[in-house]
């Protein structure tokens, strides 16, 4: 997309990323695409909110190039050292001799690290402000919003907010760059800005609440997030779903189950399938996915949304079956807890993934409402105690 006014005299100089396959090298984005959102401001003094990732530093340059001469450039503001919104940060150096790097003293000491660059920075704190002439920015300390250095660039006079990854999606922009244009796509950004949630800053959801906390103190008519829609026309409503999201962490959460399975010769699935009608019959929506063939990016979603939790998966060597393993470890990381949970599977000649579910219960804090392992098939007393962990597990994820 061509650079877009977003208002008079700022700027969208982003670029979509339809290429990388795994965002972070870890969450798939293939089909949905990416953008990295930077943002310019022509003033007495120019300023660039954000960069890009490193191997878009062609496709950014000649973005901002359209509007200015980029060796005049007076500001490059940090929100954020991640690289895929300071890649191009060697570059636009180069072509930007004169240009000071602004960001809290964190994101400053990362430049360091990341690019040997510690001459022509200014360090900022919590509230400071930067007047451009017309325009002041001021700066929002955000920590570990995901990264212990970030934070948010509020531009006084339009009341906007430089979130950077806060309030961001995957998806790259299709033509369009607002919340009002995105018209039939926007369940697409919201369920996308979700997994975003669930993938990248749900592990640091109490520091989002804060986050938001300290953004709320400003009046604000625009979310101009580092990825995905800006949102102009209904700018609560990504704000109120992050912070919705971030209270999952210890609040309430959604009524319904996350069923997670793996089989190696259908033992398993074939007693999965058997219980998934006592879930429903509760009255309690359930999503089943394969561990083996989803990945943890689009389960994340439901894991943490939902109140309950079933593990259906083989004895693997007596351990559990790998791809729940790393289904749960990605739980783990993402600090998915507080759930109520059950187990069952099939083994062969000894059990052992039942007590590697019990200690991940156990530091994920999910309350057990039942555990079965058993041999070969599921007899029909096995089923039936199944559909007993099954039932507990929905009745209470009633209220989520
Ligand atoms: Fe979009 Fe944490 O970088």
């Amino acid at each position: 997309m061509r650079p877009v006014e977003i208002r008079p005299d700022i700027y969208w100089v982003g670029v979509n990323d339809r290429t990388t396959d795994l965002f972070e090298g870890l969450w798939p984005v293939s089909d949905q695409g990416v953008s990295y959102n930077s943002y310019l401001i022509k003033d007495e003094k120019t300023a660039l909110i954000d960069l890009s990732k490193e191997s878009f530093t062609d496709d950014f340059v000649e973005q901002v190039s359209k509007l200015i001469d980029i060796s005049k450039l007076d500001y490059i503001i940090v929100n954020h050292m991640e690289p895929d919104h300071s890649g191009a940060l060697l570059r636009i150096r180069q072509l930007a001799p004169n240009a000071r790097f602004v960001g809290m003293g964190k994101a400053i000491s990362m430049m360091k690290d990341f690019y040997g660059v510690d001459d022509n920075v200014m360090v900022v704190k919590h509230e400071d402000t930067l007047s451009l002439g017309k325009f002041t920015l001021r700066f929002l300390f955000t920590p570990m919003v995901h990264w212990p250095e970030t934070m948010i660039t509020y531009l006084e006079e339009e009341e906007i907010m430089f979130s950077c990854d806060a309030f961001g999606s995957y998806g790259s922009l299709d033509g369009v760059l607002f919340d009002d244009e995105a018209k039939d796509q926007l369940p697409f950004y919201e369920k996308e800005a979700l997994r975003y949630y669930t993938n990248i800053v749900a592990a640091f959801s109490r520091n989002t609440l804060m986050a938001i906390d300290k953004a709320a103190v400003y009046p604000f008519k625009i979310i101009a997030p580092s990825h995905g829609l800006i949102w102009r026309k209904d700018p609560m409503r990504i704000v109120s779903l992050y912070q919705q999201w971030a209270k999952y962490a210890t609040e309430q959460t959604e009524p319904g189950v996350t069923v997670l399975f793996g089989t190696m010769y259908r033992n398993t699935e074939r007693a999965m399938e058997a219980c998934l009608q006592t879930i429903t019959n509760e009255g309690v929506p359930v999503e089943v996915f394969n561990v083996s063939t989803v990945h943890p990016s689009f389960i994340l979603p439901s894991l943490w949304t939902k109140k309950g939790v079933l593990i259906a998966c083989p004895t693997y060597e007596r351990a559990m079956f790998p791809a729940m393993v790393h289904a749960l470890d990605i739980a783990e990381i993402k600090s998915v807890k507080n759930k109520v949970a059950g187990y069952f599977g099939s083994y062969a000649w000894s059990g052992g993934a039942q007590p590697v579910f019990e200690s991940y219960a156990e530091k994920l804090n999910w309350d057990i409402a039942g555990a079965l392992e058993f041999v070969g098939c599921a007899k029909p007393d096995d089923i039936q105690t199944i559909q007993q962990i099954a039932q507990q597990v929905a009745r209470k994820s009633k209220e989520g």
